[in-house]
């Protein structure tokens, strides 16, 4: 697919989100949320259409996509990685896991691995304390993680 028809289709997407959201008033916070959902981020062209749809600049449409820190402005990786540091996970081990999860996926923090398979994301508690280690793969949580276990997960991850 040319890298025109690429553009056509986001902004198509972007169109059909924005206009397909079922609340009786239409916002720039509501269309953010309706692309995000959609796209899993907002691209600079969802800024552009959201700022023709609602009527508003570029600039009043940042100024709200900016003040929410859910937003993201770049592609999310195709699975994402919720890692737990909160207190429970912390005391039965979870920092050696983060750091194993850091090492097999070549990342230093939370970001996408470079093939962006892979988002990781941090998190202060999954809400399944007593299942401690807690790991989360597009919210499906497994607990009582240890390295073994991680290993192969973050391994099914890259394929
Ligand atoms: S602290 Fe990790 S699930 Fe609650």
């Amino acid at each position: 697919m040319s890298e025109k028809t690429n553009s056509e289709n986001l902004r198509k997407n972007i169109r059909d989100s924005i206009s397909n959201q079922k609340r009786k008033t239409v916002t720039v916070l509501s269309s953010l949320l309706a692309v995000q959902d959609k796209l899993h981020y907002i691209p600079d062209e969802a800024v552009e259409e959201i700022s023709i749809h609602c009527k508003v600049t570029i600039n009043d449409v940042w100024s709200v996509a900016s003040f929410y820190t859910n937003f993201r402005f770049t592609p999310p990786g195709d699975k994402t990685l919720d890692v737990c540091w909160g207190p429970s996970c912390h005391i039965n081990g979870a920092q050696n896991l983060i750091n194993q999860a850091h090492e097999q996926l070549g990342i230093k923090g939370e970001g996408e691995s470079d093939d962006n398979k892979v988002t990781l994301r941090y998190s202060t508690c999954l809400g399944a304390c007593a299942q401690s280690p807690v790991f989360a793969i597009d919210h499906k949580m497994y607990g009582k993680l240890d390295e073994k276990k991680l290993n192969s997960m973050i391994e099914e991850l890259k394929k």
